[in-house]
Protein backbone atom coordinates (compact mmCIF):
# COMPACT_ATOMS: atom_id res chain seq x y z
CA UNK A 1 0.00 0.00 0.00
CA UNK A 2 2.98 2.51 0.83
CA UNK A 3 4.53 1.66 -2.44
CA UNK A 4 1.80 2.16 -4.33
CA UNK A 5 1.05 5.84 -2.74
CA UNK A 6 4.11 6.36 -3.02
CA UNK A 7 3.76 5.82 -6.96
CA UNK A 8 1.06 8.47 -6.59
CA UNK A 9 2.93 11.32 -5.63
CA UNK A 10 5.82 10.37 -7.86
CA UNK A 11 7.05 13.21 -10.43
CA UNK A 12 7.82 12.40 -13.69
CA UNK A 13 10.13 13.72 -16.18
CA UNK A 14 8.86 16.53 -18.21
CA UNK A 15 6.54 14.78 -21.14
CA UNK A 16 7.73 11.84 -19.88
CA UNK A 17 4.19 10.33 -20.50
CA UNK A 18 1.40 11.58 -23.56
CA UNK A 19 -2.12 10.83 -22.57
CA UNK A 20 -4.31 13.47 -23.81
CA UNK A 21 -6.07 10.73 -25.99
CA UNK A 22 -7.36 9.11 -22.97
CA UNK A 23 -8.65 12.58 -21.60
CA UNK A 24 -10.70 13.65 -24.62
CA UNK A 25 -11.93 10.11 -26.27
CA UNK A 26 -12.90 8.00 -23.90
CA UNK A 27 -15.96 6.63 -24.79
CA UNK A 28 -17.18 7.86 -21.27
CA UNK A 29 -15.21 11.22 -20.35
CA UNK A 30 -15.69 12.27 -23.87
CA UNK A 31 -19.44 12.33 -23.33
CA UNK A 32 -18.85 14.79 -20.21
CA UNK A 33 -16.32 16.72 -22.56
CA UNK A 34 -19.09 17.53 -25.02
CA UNK A 35 -21.47 18.65 -22.41
CA UNK A 36 -18.81 21.30 -21.17
CA UNK A 37 -18.12 22.11 -24.49
CA UNK A 38 -21.85 22.57 -25.23
CA UNK A 39 -22.24 24.23 -21.80
CA UNK A 40 -22.72 28.29 -22.99
CA UNK A 41 -22.21 29.13 -18.88
CA UNK A 42 -18.66 27.77 -18.63
CA UNK A 43 -15.06 28.02 -19.49
CA UNK A 44 -14.11 24.18 -19.39
CA UNK A 45 -13.56 22.45 -22.43
CA UNK A 46 -14.63 25.71 -24.37
CA UNK A 47 -15.15 29.05 -23.45
CA UNK A 48 -18.23 30.98 -22.45
CA UNK A 49 -20.80 31.64 -25.69
CA UNK A 50 -20.05 35.40 -24.69
CA UNK A 51 -16.60 34.82 -25.09
CA UNK A 52 -16.62 32.73 -28.38
CA UNK A 53 -19.44 34.73 -30.07
CA UNK A 54 -16.65 38.24 -29.37
CA UNK A 55 -13.66 35.81 -30.81
CA UNK A 56 -15.35 35.08 -33.76
CA UNK A 57 -16.20 38.82 -34.70
CA UNK A 58 -12.81 39.93 -33.82
CA UNK A 59 -11.41 37.02 -35.94
CA UNK A 60 -13.82 37.50 -38.80
CA UNK A 61 -12.90 41.34 -38.87
CA UNK A 62 -9.21 40.94 -37.93
CA UNK A 63 -8.38 38.22 -41.00
CA UNK A 64 -11.23 39.09 -43.70
CA UNK A 65 -12.75 35.33 -43.12
CA UNK A 66 -15.69 35.89 -45.61
CA UNK A 67 -16.72 34.22 -48.77
CA UNK A 68 -14.11 30.92 -50.16
CA UNK A 69 -11.37 32.33 -47.17
CA UNK A 70 -9.92 28.43 -46.47
CA UNK A 71 -9.47 28.33 -42.39
CA UNK A 72 -8.03 25.16 -40.57
CA UNK A 73 -8.48 24.73 -36.76
CA UNK A 74 -6.59 22.03 -35.04
CA UNK A 75 -8.62 20.59 -32.31
CA UNK A 76 -11.69 21.78 -33.20
CA UNK A 77 -14.22 20.23 -31.08
CA UNK A 78 -17.35 20.35 -31.80
CA UNK A 79 -17.18 23.52 -34.01
CA UNK A 80 -17.83 26.13 -31.90
CA UNK A 81 -15.17 28.57 -33.85
CA UNK A 82 -15.52 26.68 -37.36
CA UNK A 83 -19.18 26.70 -37.67
CA UNK A 84 -19.53 30.82 -37.55
CA UNK A 85 -16.35 31.15 -40.04
CA UNK A 86 -18.28 29.02 -42.71
CA UNK A 87 -21.67 30.54 -41.59
CA UNK A 88 -19.96 33.69 -43.12
CA UNK A 89 -18.97 31.73 -46.35
CA UNK A 90 -15.29 30.65 -45.45
CA UNK A 91 -14.12 27.23 -46.27
CA UNK A 92 -13.48 25.58 -43.00
CA UNK A 93 -11.50 22.67 -41.76
CA UNK A 94 -12.01 21.32 -38.02
CA UNK A 95 -9.73 18.68 -37.26
CA UNK A 96 -10.14 16.90 -33.51
CA UNK A 97 -9.44 12.93 -32.47
CA UNK A 98 -12.47 13.08 -30.60
CA UNK A 99 -15.27 11.04 -32.54
CA UNK A 100 -18.07 12.74 -30.24
CA UNK A 101 -16.60 16.32 -30.99
CA UNK A 102 -16.04 15.42 -34.74
CA UNK A 103 -19.99 14.27 -34.82
CA UNK A 104 -21.32 16.91 -33.25
CA UNK A 105 -19.57 19.36 -35.69
CA UNK A 106 -20.58 17.09 -38.78
CA UNK A 107 -24.18 16.93 -37.58
CA UNK A 108 -24.05 20.88 -36.99
CA UNK A 109 -22.96 21.43 -40.82
CA UNK A 110 -25.33 19.29 -42.29
CA UNK A 111 -28.17 20.46 -40.30
CA UNK A 112 -27.19 24.43 -41.56
CA UNK A 113 -25.83 23.37 -44.74
CA UNK A 114 -22.47 24.81 -44.36
CA UNK A 115 -19.57 24.03 -45.85
CA UNK A 116 -17.04 22.52 -43.70
CA UNK A 117 -14.75 18.95 -43.21
CA UNK A 118 -14.49 18.00 -40.25
CA UNK A 119 -11.57 15.60 -39.92
CA UNK A 120 -11.55 12.37 -37.05
CA UNK A 121 -7.84 12.91 -36.87
CA UNK A 122 -4.34 13.28 -34.51
CA UNK A 123 -3.46 16.73 -36.33
CA UNK A 124 0.24 15.58 -35.56
CA UNK A 125 -0.47 13.39 -38.16
CA UNK A 126 -1.94 15.64 -40.51
CA UNK A 127 -1.10 15.65 -44.04
CA UNK A 128 -2.58 17.78 -46.64
CA UNK A 129 -1.65 19.21 -50.38
CA UNK A 130 -3.85 21.63 -49.48
CA UNK A 131 -2.84 25.74 -48.71
CA UNK A 132 -4.95 27.64 -45.39
CA UNK A 133 -5.28 31.05 -45.54
CA UNK A 134 -5.78 31.02 -41.54
CA UNK A 135 -4.52 28.59 -39.05
CA UNK A 136 -6.33 28.05 -35.33
CA UNK A 137 -5.79 26.87 -32.59
CA UNK A 138 -7.92 27.90 -29.68
CA UNK A 139 -7.91 27.59 -25.80
CA UNK A 140 -4.34 26.88 -25.21
CA UNK A 141 -3.89 23.80 -26.88
CA UNK A 142 -0.47 24.23 -27.70
CA UNK A 143 0.51 24.19 -24.24
CA UNK A 144 0.00 19.76 -23.75
CA UNK A 145 2.53 19.16 -26.34
CA UNK A 146 6.23 18.21 -25.67
CA UNK A 147 8.73 20.42 -27.71
CA UNK A 148 9.09 17.34 -30.06
CA UNK A 149 5.62 17.38 -30.28
CA UNK A 150 5.57 21.35 -31.13
CA UNK A 151 8.21 20.92 -33.64
CA UNK A 152 6.40 18.64 -35.53
CA UNK A 153 2.71 20.44 -34.95
CA UNK A 154 4.67 24.20 -36.26
CA UNK A 155 6.03 22.06 -38.96
CA UNK A 156 2.21 20.97 -39.99
CA UNK A 157 1.30 24.53 -39.89
CA UNK A 158 3.91 25.81 -42.24
CA UNK A 159 3.19 23.22 -45.06
CA UNK A 160 -0.07 23.99 -44.91
CA UNK A 161 0.04 27.57 -44.80
CA UNK A 162 -0.40 30.06 -47.58
CA UNK A 163 2.93 32.20 -48.05
CA UNK A 164 1.16 35.38 -46.79
CA UNK A 165 -1.47 33.27 -44.18
CA UNK A 166 -1.58 33.24 -40.14
CA UNK A 167 -1.49 31.45 -37.53
CA UNK A 168 -3.41 32.35 -34.46
CA UNK A 169 -3.15 30.76 -31.16
CA UNK A 170 -3.03 31.47 -27.45
CA UNK A 171 -1.05 29.96 -24.83
CA UNK A 172 -0.89 29.84 -21.13
CA UNK A 173 1.46 32.63 -19.45
CA UNK A 174 4.13 32.78 -16.85
CA UNK A 175 1.85 34.77 -14.50
CA UNK A 176 -0.14 31.67 -15.04
CA UNK A 177 2.63 29.17 -13.95
CA UNK A 178 3.90 31.97 -10.74
CA UNK A 179 0.57 32.08 -9.34
CA UNK A 180 -0.16 27.82 -9.47
CA UNK A 181 1.03 26.27 -6.30
CA UNK A 182 1.90 22.28 -6.23
CA UNK A 183 -1.01 20.60 -4.67
CA UNK A 184 -2.44 17.10 -3.75
CA UNK A 185 -6.08 16.40 -3.58
CA UNK A 186 -8.24 13.61 -3.17
CA UNK A 187 -12.27 12.90 -4.45
CA UNK A 188 -14.55 10.10 -4.37
CA UNK A 189 -17.42 10.07 -6.40
CA UNK A 190 -20.43 7.09 -6.05
CA UNK A 191 -20.60 6.90 -9.85
CA UNK A 192 -21.44 8.95 -12.37
CA UNK A 193 -18.48 11.27 -11.69
CA UNK A 194 -16.07 13.23 -14.41
CA UNK A 195 -14.01 9.90 -15.00
CA UNK A 196 -16.18 6.97 -14.52
CA UNK A 197 -19.49 5.66 -14.93
CA UNK A 198 -18.62 3.62 -11.82
CA UNK A 199 -17.27 4.40 -8.36
CA UNK A 200 -13.94 5.84 -8.07
CA UNK A 201 -11.10 7.35 -5.90
CA UNK A 202 -9.13 10.46 -8.10
CA UNK A 203 -5.97 12.00 -6.64
CA UNK A 204 -4.88 14.81 -8.38
CA UNK A 205 -1.47 16.09 -8.09
CA UNK A 206 -0.18 19.54 -9.72
CA UNK A 207 3.54 19.22 -10.11
CA UNK A 208 5.78 22.44 -10.97
CA UNK A 209 8.77 22.40 -12.98
CA UNK A 210 10.42 25.52 -12.53
CA UNK A 211 13.17 25.90 -14.72
CA UNK A 212 10.97 24.67 -17.82
CA UNK A 213 7.89 26.56 -16.67
CA UNK A 214 5.86 23.86 -16.93
CA UNK A 215 2.77 22.43 -15.39
CA UNK A 216 1.61 18.85 -14.78
CA UNK A 217 -1.71 18.09 -13.44
CA UNK A 218 -2.08 14.32 -12.83
CA UNK A 219 -5.25 12.37 -12.38
CA UNK A 220 -4.79 9.07 -10.80
CA UNK A 221 -8.02 6.98 -11.15
CA UNK A 222 -8.70 4.21 -9.54
CA UNK A 223 -11.85 2.14 -9.94
CA UNK A 224 -12.53 -1.53 -8.56
CA UNK A 225 -11.65 -3.16 -12.03
CA UNK A 226 -8.99 -0.89 -13.14
CA UNK A 227 -6.50 2.14 -12.50
CA UNK A 228 -5.41 4.69 -14.87
CA UNK A 229 -2.97 7.92 -15.00
CA UNK A 230 -3.92 11.04 -16.77
CA UNK A 231 -1.30 13.53 -17.52
CA UNK A 232 -2.30 16.70 -18.64
CA UNK A 233 1.06 18.89 -19.10
CA UNK A 234 1.26 22.22 -19.34
CA UNK A 235 3.52 24.66 -21.07
CA UNK A 236 3.70 28.19 -19.88
CA UNK A 237 5.54 30.68 -21.77
CA UNK A 238 6.49 34.52 -21.87
CA UNK A 239 6.18 36.39 -24.85
CA UNK A 240 9.96 36.36 -25.52
CA UNK A 241 10.47 32.10 -25.20
CA UNK A 242 6.57 31.60 -27.69
CA UNK A 243 8.46 33.70 -30.03
CA UNK A 244 12.16 32.17 -29.80
CA UNK A 245 10.29 29.10 -30.42
CA UNK A 246 8.02 30.17 -33.73
CA UNK A 247 11.50 31.60 -35.23
CA UNK A 248 13.23 28.14 -34.22
CA UNK A 249 10.41 26.89 -36.71
CA UNK A 250 10.13 29.33 -39.12
CA UNK A 251 7.33 31.70 -38.10
CA UNK A 252 8.20 35.48 -36.97
CA UNK A 253 5.36 36.62 -34.14
CA UNK A 254 3.73 39.86 -35.72
CA UNK A 255 1.18 40.59 -32.91
CA UNK A 256 0.25 39.78 -29.68
CA UNK A 257 -3.04 40.09 -27.72
CA UNK A 258 -4.18 39.15 -23.60
CA UNK A 259 -6.82 36.94 -26.06
CA UNK A 260 -7.98 35.48 -29.13
CA UNK A 261 -10.95 38.02 -28.89
CA UNK A 262 -8.43 40.89 -29.98
CA UNK A 263 -7.91 42.49 -26.30
CA UNK A 264 -4.68 44.37 -26.14
CA UNK A 265 -2.11 42.75 -24.68
CA UNK A 266 -1.61 42.68 -20.79
CA UNK A 267 1.49 41.56 -19.12
CA UNK A 268 -0.07 40.42 -15.35
CA UNK A 269 -2.72 38.47 -17.15
CA UNK A 270 -2.69 34.53 -17.09
CA UNK A 271 -2.73 33.84 -20.68
CA UNK A 272 -1.81 35.54 -23.90
CA UNK A 273 -2.69 35.17 -27.99
CA UNK A 274 -0.36 35.73 -30.96
CA UNK A 275 -0.70 36.23 -34.79
CA UNK A 276 2.51 34.51 -35.88
CA UNK A 277 3.18 34.49 -39.90
CA UNK A 278 6.21 32.35 -42.26
CA UNK A 279 9.29 34.11 -41.83
C1 LIG B 1 -9.46 22.68 -24.83
S1 LIG B 1 -10.34 21.91 -26.13
C2 LIG B 1 -10.64 23.31 -27.18
C3 LIG B 1 -11.65 23.06 -28.27
C4 LIG B 1 -11.90 24.25 -29.21
N1 LIG B 1 -10.66 24.77 -29.75
C5 LIG B 1 -12.65 25.33 -28.48
O1 LIG B 1 -12.00 26.28 -27.98
O2 LIG B 1 -13.87 25.24 -28.41
C6 LIG B 1 -9.02 21.04 -26.97
C7 LIG B 1 -9.48 20.21 -28.17
O3 LIG B 1 -8.34 19.67 -28.82
C8 LIG B 1 -8.56 18.31 -29.13
N2 LIG B 1 -7.24 17.66 -29.18
C9 LIG B 1 -6.33 17.59 -28.17
N3 LIG B 1 -5.22 16.95 -28.61
C10 LIG B 1 -5.47 16.60 -29.91
C11 LIG B 1 -4.71 15.92 -30.88
N4 LIG B 1 -3.48 15.45 -30.62
N5 LIG B 1 -5.26 15.74 -32.11
C12 LIG B 1 -6.51 16.19 -32.39
N6 LIG B 1 -7.28 16.85 -31.50
C13 LIG B 1 -6.75 17.06 -30.27
C14 LIG B 1 -9.48 17.81 -28.04
O4 LIG B 1 -10.22 16.68 -28.44
C15 LIG B 1 -10.36 19.03 -27.79
O5 LIG B 1 -11.49 19.02 -28.61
Amino acid sequence: MFKKLQNLTKRPKPFEFYTAASLWTDEYISQKMLGFHLDESVDLASRNKAFIDRSVDWIVSRFNVGLDVAVCDFGCGPGLYTTQFAQRGADVTGIDFSRRSIEHARKTAAEQGLKAEYLHLDYLEFTTDRKFDLITMIYCDFCPLSPAQRKTLLGIFHKCLKDDGAVLLDVLSVNHFDKTDESRTYEYSDGDGFWSPDPCHVFTNIFKYDQEKLLLNKHTIIEEARACDIYNWLQCYSPETLDDEFKRNGFSVAEQFADVAGTPYDPEADQFAVVAKKA
